[in-house]
């Protein structure tokens, strides 16, 4: 068998939930942010194991254990490297592959003969689709483009109650398999006819198939010709289908971009179809369900960025609500939520075939962030103009704010709400948490700080003052927002060149690798660089709490260290040439760099411009 490759290895740790595989093996208890847990490598009595779902990493403070998931497998199971990924990909139902060699055997015979069956009646949907005029004639009305109804693989079932029966349930085992995958429906005792048992589900409707992460089929969605009740069927739950953790479009939206940064959710097929006809890839819709927070979690495994987007109308505005609610244990500093309404009337299928993508991406930039929707909605239930109101206003706020996590952005949020209010965020704390709130925070029960908050409370590395070196401040945005990589310009990149600093090095080959092979979370960055000079290094950077707002805040950060390395550089260079022009005379180009240089170093001691 040949080599795993690195791509895949991002992947898993990319979408492996690092307390969900730990959590099966160790009690985890929540605390803050994180979770902790006796640790499973050493005798102990006390906690001192802590797994962080943000950074999907494990650390022990007592024996010094930590690593990845995959590092946890292998220590944890006494597993080798191939069998921690098989384990962790077949968890996520992928597939391991190789490179040069075939795909690894496969362990789920009976799931894939499923899978097959899904294949072949997705195939005879197109071709009825092809053959049937009215329905291609629909979807033209519709404004879909045949290109796009391939690329979606929709289809057409036909006007029968037995075609797909027929065809594909040929015995009893296949007939079994027909409905367990909902595609036939059982007849009650008395009611069945011409000795068939069942009869298809899907009738006279043009047909979107559901697919998973890998493209496979595992569900339909059925939308009605026309008029008529109901005007969606779907697949029912089974074995290969989940509704709740599903996105439609998901894997036409991986297909389509590489380095996915945001995600937009919308509600319907024919929304999430039509934008990736005008060119937004990156639109995936629930299944007609609410935004579950199991959806939220794969979503924040890919992208830190997602906007939802709703009708404007009022059964818009309740699902944007509960998207809300939803989302908010999701959120935190480091990730953007933010909702869009649309105009009333429209939904994003119509309005993108309206005015475009361009107008449509547009309103993208000027949508509502999770806090600001958050504060406005709840101001519309309270009148702010009076004491009352904002005493009502808090009090609305409250079961709000108890779902958000820990952390930076729960601060922010505070502030604002207090800002609302009325009074000092500090206070609004305090009332909240001694009369009764929802998750009340006595001195006693309040989460213990992390360990390595409590390490660092002489203030050392708390300012920016004191954070270490620039070299060290820039790998460490780094680590931890790895995304922001691509945020570097090539001059800046350029600059680091000359730069002889401690660990210039290491920042150097992180930085190139990260722009040619993107990744978004800390742990894939480790898993890379398990086995390199620095790996070591990295994974005690990333142990270290660290005061983050956000990405955006760390790619300002790097670029500003990079800056500075770079004058840093120059500084030193023309120092030397200085230096070496008292005794010898400076060769041409030599001179050129000098005045170079020098040319760098006017405007800043100008001053002034
Ligand atoms: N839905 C469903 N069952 C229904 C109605 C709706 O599962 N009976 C789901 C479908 O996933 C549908 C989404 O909810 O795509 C949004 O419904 P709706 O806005 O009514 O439909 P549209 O997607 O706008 O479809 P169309 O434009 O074809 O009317
Ligand atoms: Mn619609």
């Amino acid at each position: 068998m040949g080599l795993i490759p690195q791509s895949f290895i991002d992947e898993l740790i990319a979408r492996a939930d690092i307390v969900e595989v730990i959590g099966l093996r160790v009690p985890l208890k929540k605390a803050g942010r994180e979770y902790k847990a006796c640790c499973p490598f050493h005798g102990e009595k006390t906690a001192s194991f802590w797994v962080s779902p943000e950074k999907q990493f494990y650390h022990c403070f007592g024996c010094g254990a930590h690593g990845t998931v995959l590092r946890f497998l292998m220590e944890h199971d006494r597993m080798a490297f191939p069998e921690a990924v098989e384990e962790l990909a077949t968890r996520l139902g992928l597939d391991v592959p190789r490179e040069g060699g075939d795909a690894a055997t496969n362990v789920h015979r009976a799931d894939e003969s499923l899978y097959e069956l899904m294949a072949r009646v997705a195939g005879f949907y197109s071709e009825t689709l092809a053959r049937d005029e009215r329905a291609r004639q629909y979807l033209e009305r519709r404004g879909l483009e045949p290109q796009i109804i391939e690329r979606f693989g929709i289809g057409f079932a036909p006007n029968s109650w037995n075609e797909v029966l027929r065809r594909f349930g040929g015995n009893e085992a296949d007939r079994k398999q027909l409905a367990d995958l909902g595609l036939i429906i059982e007849r009650d005792r008395g009611q069945i006819r011409d000795g068939e048992r069942h009869y298809d589900r899907f009738r006279e409707r043009i047909m979107f198939p559901i697919r998973d992460a890998r493209g496979r089929v595992i569900a339909f969605g059925g939308r009605i010709i026309e008029q008529g009740e109901p005007k969606y069927l779907n697949s029912p739950e089974t074995a290969l289908f989940h509704k709740g953790r599903e996105l439609y479009a998901l894997y036409e939206t991986r297909r389509a971009r590489s380095n996915l940064k945001r995600l937009l959710i919308v509600e319907g097929y024919m929304d999430a179809v039509r934008l990736h006809q005008s060119g937004i890839t990156y639109a995936v819709a629930t299944l007609g369900t609410a935004t579950t927070p199991e959806h939220l979690k794969r979503i924040f495994r890919l992208v830190n960025e997602v906007v939802f987007a709703f009708d404007g109308d009022r059964a818009g505005r309740a699902a944007a609500w509960r998207a809300l609610q939803h989302a908010l244990p999701e959120a935190r500093e480091g990730r953007e939520i933010r909702f869009l309404f649309l105009p009333d009337g429209h939904d994003p299928d119509s309005l993108v075939g309206e005015e475009g993508r361009e107008a449509f991406e547009k309103r993208l930039e000027t949508t509502l962030p999770l806090s600001e929707y958050l504060v406005r909605e709840l101001s519309e239930q309270a009148d702010l103009s009076h004491a009352d109101g904002r005493a009502r206003f808090s009090e609305l706020a409250r079961p709000l704010f108890a779902k958000l996590s820990e952390g930076v952005y729960r601060e922010l949020l505070l502030t604002r709400i207090a800002g609302v209010v009325g009074i000092a965020p500090q206070r609004l704390n305090e009332l909240w948490s001694t009369t009764g709130a929802p998750q009340s925070r006595t001195a006693m029960e309040a989460p213990p700080p992390s360990p390595t908050m409590r390490t660092t409370t002489q203030g050392r590395t708390r300012t920016s003052a004191g954070r270490g070196s620039l070299v060290r401040q820039a790998i460490d945005r780094l680590v931890r927002f790895p995304a922001i990589a691509a945020e570097v310009s090539a001059q800046e990149r350029a600059g680091l060149e000359v730069c002889e600093e401690a660990g210039i090095e290491l920042l150097r080959e992180l930085l190139d690798d990260l722009r040619e092979r993107p990744v978004q979370i800390p742990a894939q960055v480790i898993e890379r660089w398990a086995d390199k000079p620095g790996g070591d290094a990295l994974q005690k950077l990333l142990q270290r709490e660290e005061i983050v707002a956000d990405a955006a805040a760390a790619a300002g950060e790097l670029r500003g260290a990079l800056v500075r390395l770079a004058d840093i550089a120059a500084a030193r260079r023309l120092e030397a040439l200085e230096e070496k022009s008292r005794t010898i005379r400076l060769e041409p180009e030599e001179l050129m760099e000098f005045q170079r240089l020098m040319m760098r170093k006017k405007p800043r001691d100008g001053g002034g411009s």
